[in-house]
């Protein structure tokens, strides 16, 4: 099997050593003749798969004291909705810093449980540009400060956290956790769903500070929504996604064996470098969609002159073995998502076929 460039956005690409790995694994694991599929969630091999898996996060994030790492169904979206359920109580105000389609999502989430508001937004900008987030007006009743770290569908990324002041700051790090260093004490609470740094879609990460879960929000929620019930069950108080969480904790030994979250970030700013850099000497051919000073370290977007040229580049870029380029509708144009798992190699090969491309067409 030749192995195709693989820059989708998510689900996106696991390393090949993780997938033989956990093909070798498939039918029977750990000598229980069974697979880790078959067996109950309440047995050993599973606690301890978890255990192992809970405890490796941590150690690769560099996770203080203090914060528990849950593992959840439901994906990143259902955050958006537990975040106020959990957090947002009457009398408080949710506070969201909007700095793309998933930020406005989660707040648009947000104001169906209680009140929240906008302290920030880039939507004028088209999602360009980040917001301003110097000097954020950041009120004594906010229950929280939503930021999304990276912004998957427009390519921009927060480089520095912002000030919030006493409130707790929340980061939706769907497509960034794990592929660089943070400082995770400004943060109270952020998650991410898997299918990007950190395996297969199915689990989703929330990393909770442990004070937060003695915050209430004083709404009736059912017992399965609330944080508190994962904590004090070792997220296992209902049946887990036990093969993704399994499939990230081959993930997460993976990038331990490579050097940890020091090297993603080191790998990260070389994959893209080189895509921003040929894009920059294009002279106009290929035009970055985010601002310069925005820009993503794990998704880049660019357009070209028209649709048509956009289209055909997609398509003989398939033909040519790069899969996941073309752009998101909203947004349209070209993406390459560049996640841990992608090769150096296939960012360099890229930058080759998108150099033949303009000389061919420019
Ligand atoms: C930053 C961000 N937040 C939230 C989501 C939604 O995630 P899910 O599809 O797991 O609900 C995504 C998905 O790509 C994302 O990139």
């Amino acid at each position: 099997m030749k192995r195709a460039y693989n820059f989708n956005p998510g689900p996106a690409a696991l390393p090949l050593e993780v997938l033989e790995q956990a093909k070798e694994e498939l039918v029977e694991y750990g000598g229980k003749g069974m697979s880790l599929m078959e067996m109950s969630h309440r047995s050993k091999p599973v606690e301890r798969m978890m255990e192992e898996t809970r405890q490796l996060l941590a150690e690769l994030l560099g996770l203080p004291q203090g914060y528990q790492a849950l593992f959840m169904g439901g994906g990143a979206s259902t955050q958006f909705a537990l975040i106020p359920m959990n957090f947002l109580a009457a009398d408080r105000v949710g506070h969201y810093v909007l700095s793309g389609s998933f930020s406005d999502k989660a707040y648009q989430e947000a104001v169906t449980v209680g009140e929240a508001n906008v302290i920030a937004s880039g939507k004028a900008d088209k999602w360009r540009k980040l917001p301003d987030v110097g000097e954020l007006q950041v009120d004594a009743t906010a229950a929280y400060v939503h930021l999304t770290t990276n912004n998957t569908i427009e390519g921009t990324q927060f480089r520095e956290l912002p000030d919030v002041g006493d409130a707790p700051l929340f980061g939706d790090m769907t497509s960034d956790m794990l592929s660089r260093k943070q400082d995770w004490t400004k943060f109270g609470f952020m998650y991410a769903g898997a299918q990007k740094n950190l395996g297969p879609a199915g689990v989703t990460v929330a990393i909770v500070r442990e004070d937060m879960l003695h915050v209430s929000s004083e709404r009736a929620i059912p017992t399965i929504l609330k944080y508190a019930t994962f904590a004090s069950n070792e997220s296992l108080y209902n049946t887990p996604p036990v093969h993704s969480i399994y499939m990230m904790k081959l993930v997460l030994e993976w990038t331990k064996r490579q050097g940890g979250v020091a090297e993603m970030e080191r790998r990260a700013a070389l994959r893209t470098g080189m895509l921003y850099e040929t894009i920059d000497a294009s002279g106009g051919f290929y035009n970055g969609f985010a601002d310069k000073e925005a820009r993503s370290r794990m998704n880049v977007t660019w357009r070209m002159q028209d649709e048509a040229i956009e289209k055909r580049f997609v398509q003989e870029a398939l033909q040519n073995g790069f899969e996941g380029l073309a752009g998101h509708r909203s947004v349209g144009g070209l993406r390459a998502s560049a996640y841990n798992a992608v090769p150096v190699e296939a960012c360099e090969a890229l930058v080759q076929f998108m150099r033949d491309y303009q000389r061919r067409n420019g």
